[in-house]
């Protein structure tokens, strides 16, 4: 995808890239130079999306945009939303971090807690929006160190840490910080609205509150594609999870909540621990259902199949796309077993990060993919009265048939 980041922070646009690699960026001066960005609002939410709309308005074309700030507890949340303009409207780095030293002198260290927030969007240019947000805890130090960094990297020193974000590489802080976190989480969002088939050929259709035989006409592949990329943009959390139901061989059901990572018209796909309890019981019993369900759209999905395996090259492809914190909680964690405390589990961790210093983290042969086959995909929306429409495909010889069920 090309989409323009709608920012002129070069500092920004750099990580930008870094963190969103299948996007082509381009920079804002490029195509509306004289455009201004107004961020008005109370929210990094709200001010991402009023700087992509108007880009995305201006250019017709798809904008990137972030809004981020500092939070500082003993500064009742200051400077917030305003941190770029902390010490007045053309205000430098220098000038805000000089007010937030000046503003915490005399405030203990302990209790200069503080946390970095960033909110990053995506806007089409059709109306369709993908918002992620991402959070970074920390203290601030009054004496500023390195220049790694910009905005009040010098002032912040994250958990865990003792160099500030100025001193520390941007390719380790991109693994951790807010920017990060917000990006990579819009980045799986685009994945999942990408990875589907078909999908720049969809029309999508906004929001209805009635579901129709004529509706999903399309087959329940490109069905599970629309309501999807409609919970991806009205659905705040994890619209990407799901209820995973699986049962031992003779049939004592469980179920607990996963994350969807991809899906097309082979199945639905998710990740976990091969030696867990669900690795274990769709081991014996691959028969499993996965429900998913998006409240502010009053819809649910049922899906019933079987479970395989992913080969061990797509399960590899993924893992390396994780950050390194997720790839040694993998390592670290024997799902579904007891442990003695939290410490071994963080002693574990310690180990493995000694063991593993460099970003070269091996796939661990106890975790992968699961791809569920689909045999029945029922499509649920709520209706008044409870008179819902439940409309369910099921898999032939022939192909999908389309039913209606009784509410
Ligand atoms: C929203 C949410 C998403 C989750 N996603 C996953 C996931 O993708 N993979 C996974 O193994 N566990 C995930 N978990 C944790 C599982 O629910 C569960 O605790 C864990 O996999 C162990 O389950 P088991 O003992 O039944 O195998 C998630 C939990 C929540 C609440």
């Amino acid at each position: 995808m090309r989409a323009v980041f709608a920012s002129r922070n070069r500092h920004k646009a750099e990580q930008v890239a870094r963190l969103l690699p299948d996007v082509e960026l381009v920079l804002l001066d490029e195509v509306a130079p004289g455009l201004e960005l107004k961020e008005p609002f109370d929210t990094f939410e709200e001010n991402a999306l009023a700087k992509a709309r108007t880009v995305a308005a201006h250019t017709s074309m798809p904008a990137i945009a972030d809004d981020s700030g500092l939070e500082v507890d003993a500064l009742s949340g200051a400077p917030g939303v305003l941190s770029a303009r902390y010490a007045g409207e053309d205000a430098t780095d220098d000038d805000n971090n000089r007010k937030l030293v000046e503003q915490l002198r005399g405030v203990p260290e302990d209790r200069r807690t503080c946390r970095y927030r960033c909110a990053a969007v995506l806007v089409m240019p059709d109306g369709r929006e993908l918002v992620a947000e991402g959070t970074c805890e920390g203290r601030v130090v009054l004496d500023g160190r390195g220049n790694l960094g910009f905005g009040y990297d010098p002032h912040v020193v994250p958990e865990g840490e003792t160099r500030t974000m100025g001193e520390i590489p941007l390719e380790e802080k991109l693994r951790f910080s807010h920017r990060g976190r917000a990006f990579r989480g819009l980045a799986e969002k685009m994945r999942i609205l990408e990875t589907s088939a078909q999908a720049e050929h969809l029309q999508v259709e906004r929001t209805r509150a009635t579901l129709d035989e004529s509706d999903v006409q399309t087959g329940p592949f490109r069905q599970f594609e629309l309501w999807m990329r409609e919970a991806l943009e009205r659905e705040s959390g994890e619209p990407n999870a799901m209820t995973l139901a699986t049962a031992t061989r003779d049939g004592r059901p469980s179920a607990r909540m996963v994350l969807l990572r991809w899906f097309d018209e082979r199945g639905f796909v998710f990740f976990t621990n091969y030696e867990s309890r669900k690795g274990r019981e769709l081991a014996e019993n691959p028969q499993a259902a996965l429900v998913l369900y998006w409240g502010s759209l009053q819809r649910q999905v049922c899906i019933t199949g079987r479970v395989a395996r992913l080969t061990t090259e797509d399960s590899k492809t993924y893992f390396d796309s994780r950050p390194r914190g997720s790839r040694l909680g993998a390592w670290a964690s024997h799902q579904s077993q007891i442990i003695g405390s939290r410490a071994e589990l963080d002693e574990r961790l310690r180990a493995l990060e000694d063991r593993y210093p460099d970003d070269d983290i091996p796939l661990p042969p106890f975790w992968g993919g699961f791809r569920l086959v689909p045999d029945t995909i029922e499509f649920w929306q709520g209706r008044p009265n409870r008179l819902h429409d439940r409309l369910r495909f099921t898999r032939t010889e022939e192909g999908w048939i389309l039913e209606r069920l009784s509410p």
